[in-house]
Parts: structure tokens; sequence; C-alpha cells
């Protein structure tokens, strides 16, 4: 905490919960963009975070990403977490195994000592794979599970960036630049107004249903994924957004 009175960090964080609406932000140093540790120091920060609040029969619902796999091996083993259960947040998004919310909540429960439920939806459904999936008895009982959850983890992207990494058709990238596209979190995209534009077909959570009983942990680093960030918080706010000093500069010079 010192430290962070040092750096300036507090100061950072106190200007940003109150420019983005976001009633806790915590700022790591460095710029993610720049330094690959700064990943790790993210990761720990919302592991942190993470703990504390977790109580004994919590379901948390976890996306995927980069920055979610840092935060998934940064968790720490806790006795109180044994019927704490991890669930992926929504269905295959076009990423790689180890970029999917399935691998990484896997590894979040093997490194807190928690349990997980697995949910296996194949990416780019059709509308008819789609209908018929959801009224599997096996896929309905992981998505109640999921749909109770009382935390949920996860990253934001820019839109450009994860329309390219996820290799998607649809929404074409040429749609989703006429569209003004910033940001990108669940496979919904946004534009700067929060609107969302698009959204990945895929079973799991929809944005609707992050209401206030769930609890939003949100963690983006770098000064690319600025405009994503503050497009993201304007569409539901986070409880908590965790960020590094690069994110944290760039939003406050939009
Ligand atoms: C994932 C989200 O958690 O992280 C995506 O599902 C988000 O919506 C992505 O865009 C960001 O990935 P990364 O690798 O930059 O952490």
């Amino acid at each position: 905490e010192m430290m962070k009175e040092l750096l300036g960090l507090s100061s950072l964080e106190k200007e940003l919960e109150q420019r983005l609406g976001v009633p806790k932000v915590i700022v790591v140093s460095g710029d993610s963009d720049e330094n690959d540790w700064v990943k790790h120091e993210l990761g720990q920060a919302t592991s942190l975070e993470l703990s504390s609040r977790l109580k004994p029969k919590d379901v948390v619902a976890v996306m995927g990403g980069t920055t979610l796999a840092a935060v998934a091996r940064m968790m720490t083993a806790d006795a109180k977490n044994r019927e704490v259960v991890f669930v992926p947040a929504r269905g295959g998004l076009g990423e790689k195994v180890e970029n999917q919310a399935n691998t990484i909540s896997a590894e979040f429960a093997s490194r807190a000592g928690a349990q997980y439920r697995l949910l296996h939806v194949p990416d780019q459904l059709s509308e008819e794979a789609y209908s018929s999936l959801i009224l599997e008895p096996s896929v309905q009982e992981i998505l109640t599970i999921i749909k109770s959850a009382s935390v949920v983890i996860h990253g934001i992207g820019d839109a450009e960036t994860m329309a390219t990494r996820r290799n998607s058709k649809v929404p074409s990238l040429q749609k989703l630049i006429d569209n003004h596209a910033v940001g990108e979190a669940f496979g919904y995209y946004f534009d700067e107004n929060g609107k969302s534009i698009y959204k990945q077909r895929t079973i799991g959570l929809q944005l609707d249903e992050l209401d206030q009983d769930k609890y939003v942990i949100s963690v983006a680093g770098g000064h690319s994924k600025a405009k994503a960030i503050a497009a993201y918080v304007k569409n539901r706010p986070s409880d908590v957004l965790v960020t590094d000093e690069g994110a944290a500069r760039s939003l406050l010079d939009l």
C-alpha cells in the first residue's frame, strides 16, 4: 500500500473510480502491452481480490483470454474453497484451447483447491444447433449452475484484435469497423458509448443477466485497451476493475 502511494497509483485508482463510475479500481504498475511481467501482477492482484471475496459455496463464472489465464495461475489453495465451483461463463468463442473459458476455469479450480464443471459447446453454432443443444438435459444442468454464479470474472479486449484473433467470419471485421466497435467482452462487441452492436452466438451468461446480485470483476491492462475498457464499463459498470498503469493513464487521456 505504501508503495502504491509512492508510485502515485492510489490517486490514479481514485480518479478512475470517479471517471468510470466503478466502485473499486485496482491499478498495478507497468503496461502489459510493453512487459509480460505486468500480466502476472494483474493476475496476482485479481487473485487476491477474488480470494478475499470467496465464500464456501460460491459459484464463480470465468471467461477466457491470456489475462484470465494469468489470474488462474496465481490462485492458491485454501480449505474454504473445497466446495467452491468454477464454471465457464459462456461456451466456445473461437479461442485456442489455452485461452478458452473451459480450460481456464479448470485451472482456477485446481490451483484454488476447488471444483469445476465443463460446458461442452462448439464455436460458431448455427441457429438450429443452438436451439437443439440448449434442450439437452446435461447442458441445461450446467447452464443452471452458470446462471447461479455469484462472482463473474472476465477480460476485455480491443474489438479488432479480438475479431482477428478469433478469426471470426461473423461478424466480419468490416461490419465491426462500419459500426465503430471499439471493445469486446464475453463475445459481445461494443461501440464507444457502450452500446452492444453484436454478440457471438453461444450458450451461457448473457450480458443482461449480469444483474446487481452478481459481483463482476473485470481484468484488463495495456494502453491499447483503454477505449475498450471505457466502452465496456458504460454498458455494465464492473464492481471491481483490475488494470495497469498503461491502461489507466490512457483512460484518463480519453
Ligand atoms: C476474455 C473475454 O476473457 O478475454 C474476451 O472472453 C476478452 O471477451 C478477452 O476480449 C481478452 O483477452 P486477453 O488475451 O487480452 O486477456
